[in-house]
């Protein structure tokens, strides 16, 4: 069996990133039968930034809708909301009493969040991997489906498994593959294709939301930058316009199809020709999602009753983990 476990954090709406990167291939794991899935609401990574705490229990709800919407059915696997496990918090001190200063210091994403003044970042933005490893280890997942850029986090969640194992003498934790494997695992801005679509980028017009309307994606996508060449035949002929690249491997991703698929189809076309096309697409793809999030919220309860559900089964699963962890570190029992 294996057993899979990701999250997303309740920072703001999803993005196509998102979907394309992580979320797409959280559906295709739900549709293993071999494989137990457990997908989180990271909201105890959420609050290492600035967030509103008023607008947060509904931020959290507006993101297990995202992943139902997507197409994760909560009866197949459990949602829940990462702070409604406390065991992960737990087995994050343990962990951190075994992560080294120095490779925390290495991260990527802490450099770029933590910015210039990294003397006045907080414990919590430095130990983020830390906990993001506990999350992973609580449930001895497997198969962690990600983007790109947590891929220095999971290879610190394999680190930490191994420091773990190695010092207490025994495979407890197993090692996690990360899978990033999605049909876009680094989705770039619309407005720069050398920079990430994330959800902290000032612009809205940056990125795709899940939550946009066919106007809005519309007139995101006539906006979104490109260069005055015609589409080329081959793939490596994109090498160097890292927009229009994006675009196709984006146009791919949505319809399924190869990258070299899309530029047979429009090999030796301006962008005013692909745009509308890709348009249409995105329209087609996401307008289901947005209907499906749309419905959900206006039902809170639901999503609500799905997240205690997965909660609770979460929970039985972490419970005897932490246990048995605290036992091998010989804590009073
Ligand atoms: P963001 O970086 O936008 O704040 P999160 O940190 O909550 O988003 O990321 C949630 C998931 O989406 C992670 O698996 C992450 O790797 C993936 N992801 C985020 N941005 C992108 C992107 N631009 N391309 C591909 N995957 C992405
Ligand atoms: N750190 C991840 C991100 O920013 C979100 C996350 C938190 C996560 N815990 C996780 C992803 C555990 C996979 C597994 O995207």
């Amino acid at each position: 069996m294996k057993r899979i476990l990701s999250g997303m954090q309740p920072t703001s709406q999803l993005h196509l990133g998102n979907y394309l990167g992580a979320l797409k291939n959280w559906v295709a794991f739900q549709n293993d039968p071999q494989a137990e899935c457990l997908y989180m609401v990271a909201d105890l990574h959420a609050v290492t930034a600035d967030y509103d705490a008023k607008a947060f229990p509904q931020a959290a709800r507006e993101i297990a809708a995202a992943f139902i919407a997507a197409g994760i059915d909560p009866k197949k696997s459990s949602v829940f909301v990462q702070s409604s496990v406390p065991e992960h918090s737990q087995l994050m001190w343990m962990l951190a009493t075994m992560a080294q200063m120095g490779k925390l210091e290495r991260m990527t994403q802490f450099k770029d969040k933590a910015g210039k003044h990294k003397e006045r970042a907080g414990l919590g933005l430095f130990a983020y991997p830390v906990l993001m490893a506990a999350d992973i280890l609580i449930y001895k997942a497997t198969h962690v489906p990600v983007g790109e850029d947590q891929k220095q986090h999971l290879e610190l969640t394999r680190d930490l498994a191994a420091t773990f194992n190695t010092r207490y003498g025994m495979a407890f934790f197993p090692h996690p593959d990360p899978v990033i494997t999605g049909p876009a695992p680094r989705v770039m801005s619309l407005r720069d294709g050398t920079q990430k679509m994330s959800k902290s980028a000032d612009s809205d017009m940056t990125r795709i939301n899940l939550t946009d309307d066919a106007d809005l994606i519309a007139k995101k996508i006539r906006k979104a930058k490109t260069d005055p060449d015609p589409l080329p035949e081959q793939l490596k002929d994109l090498d160097g316009r890292p927009e229009a690249l994006n675009l196709i491997t984006l146009y791919a991703a949505l319809a399924d199809m190869e990258k070299e698929k899309v530029l047979v189809q429009f090999s030796g076309k301006q962008f005013s020709e692909f745009k509308p096309d890709f348009i249409d697409l995105a329209v087609d793809k996401l307008a289901p999602i947005t209907g499906r999030m749309n419905v959900l919220l206006d039902d809170p309860a639901q999503i609500d009753a799905a997240l205690h559900e997965g909660g609770e089964k979460a929970r039985g699963l972490a419970g005897p983990v932490v246990k048995e962890a605290m036992q091998i570190m010989g804590f009073y029992a």
